[in-house]
């Protein structure tokens, strides 16, 4: 007998297969059990008539409770009423567990209860769609950096130095030295593409925020490039071309999932090349224009990103923040050093920034000046440096945080159910 993914049931309309999975949901009426089985890739309903199965195989559907694991055979018909459009008429069953009372129903549950059931919540209809656009958007960013020639180089996870700033640093004791978990792979980037010329990471990613929002997470995955020889303008091109790829990826292969989800395709499908540029001076007019009372110099909060990103239709580069508000390692604009070569993506729909990234220092002195100006420690900088010393070239990076990626594309409205297991303010279980 050939087993089938639930998915590609339409490959096999007409003849009988096995599926493994588990019973999502049962209804009988006596004469016929109609069994709702999931597998992982989809649901489909199963039919059991009484007097044309085996009283065995009568016995053991009737006994069947929620999630209890099965292998099912049967003849695969197409059923455009029934979910998925197919439909397995049952020949054979056979149970592989019993389930105990499943604590997940099919009635509402309060999400501080899912979330403390998450190992089981991921079961559900919604959430694995959601996982498996996370792990399409995955593969179409590899795919596209691929295709591009650039080198995928791994970043370290245990680092001796900040990155993004002092105040989100997890610490851990390096058998007695003072380490930290990395809050971006770049300064490694930055060397490795030194070495390679274009390059990119893919990791976990880790900052102690303090504040409970939709929109962070302590543990987060980051795709990260850098470009040797590439300046900011280069460096914007190259991420929306990224954007606009692995959109089409999950346009053209998850249309089953986003349906689950019941996202607006037209949202996603309506963007266009190229995405909008403004800098940060005219962002500031935006939300002037919108009655914000903002100064200039201001970092942006995520209710100013949703006024800025609700004027357009697809996702919009805001460059050259203050100086003062970003990294310490972003170049100076030389026409007017009080803004960086950075930009920061922010999509539309109020999912504010997924992208940040910039062009970097490539002076020497001008960097040791501003590791100094930002108290980092010298010492566990002079590598870094090393890369301004020998061969310093412009290059320019950014990293994208997957979750709040998959959050924008999937609609969802809290960034806790991109990720298999969140890891958020004070919540660490399971
Ligand atoms: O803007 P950030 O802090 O930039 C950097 O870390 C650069 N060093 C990246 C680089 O140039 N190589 O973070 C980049 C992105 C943000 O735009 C956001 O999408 C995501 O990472 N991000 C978070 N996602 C979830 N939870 C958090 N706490 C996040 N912090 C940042
Ligand atoms: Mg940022």
């Amino acid at each position: 007998m050939q087993t089938a993914l639930i998915k590609n049931l339409a490959r096999y309309a007409g003849s009988e297969v096995t599926v493994q999975g588990w019973l999502y949901n049962k209804r009988s009426s006596g004469k016929i059990i109609f069994l709702i089985v999931r597998d992982g890739s989809g649901l489909v309903q199963c039919v059991l008539v009484k007097k044309e199965v085996s009283e065995d195989v009568w016995a053991s559907a009737s006994r069947l409770t929620q999630e209890s694991s099965l292998k099912i055979t049967g003849l695969v018909r197409e059923e455009p009423r029934s979910v998925g459009g197919y439909e397995i008429q049952v020949t054979g069953l056979e149970v592989v567990q019993i389930a105990e009372e499943y604590p997940i129903t099919h009635k509402e549950h309060g999400v501080d209860f899912l979330a403390e059931h998450r190992h089981l919540w991921i079961r559900t209809p919604r959430q694995t769609a959601i996982l498996r656009v996370r792990s399409e958007i995955e593969h179409a960013f590899r795919d596209f950096f691929y295709q591009r020639d650039f080198v995928l180089a791994d970043a370290p996870i245990i680092t001796p130095a900040a990155c993004e700033g002092t105040t989100t640093l997890f610490e851990i004791d390096y058998h007695g030295d003072k380490a930290f978990l990395s809050q971006s792979g770049q300064l490694y980037n930055e060397a490795t593409a030194l070495a390679l010329g274009r390059i990119y990471c893919f990791g976990p990613t880790f900052r102690a925020e303090k504040s409970k929002t939709r929109r962070h997470l302590l543990e987060f995955w980051m795709i990260e490039a850098e470009m040797a020889y590439f300046d900011i303008d280069d460096n914007m091109r190259l991420q929306e071309e990224m954007v606009y790829y692995v959109i089409q990826r999950v346009l053209e292969r998850c249309s089953a999932e986003l349906k689950v989800l019941e996202r607006d395709v037209e949202k996603l499908k309506s963007i266009q090349l190229p995405f909008p540029r403004i800098s940060y001076t005219e962002a500031v007019e935006i939300l002037r224009k919108a009655g914000e009372d903002f100064t200039w110099g201001d970092d942006f909060g995520a209710p100013h990103e949703t006024i800025i990103s609700n004027h357009f239709n697809a996702p919009v580069f805001v460059h050259r923040y203050p100086t003062a508000i970003k990294a310490f390692y972003m170049k100076p604009d030389p026409e007017n050093p009080a803004v960086v070569l950075g930009a920061d993506l922010l999509a539309p729909e109020g999912y504010g920034e997924v992208i940040g990234g910039g062009q970097r220092i490539d002076d020497l002195k001008l960097l040791e000046q501003r590791i100094a100006e930002h108290k980092l420690p010298p010492e566990a900088f002079q590598w870094y440096l090393d890369l301004r010393r020998y061969g310093s070239v412009p290059h320019s990076g950014f990293g994208l945080g997957i979750e709040r990626t998959v959050a924008w594309i999937c609609g969802l409205e809290h960034i806790r159910e991109a990720i298999p297991f969140p890891r958020m303010l004070h919540k660490m279980y399971p």
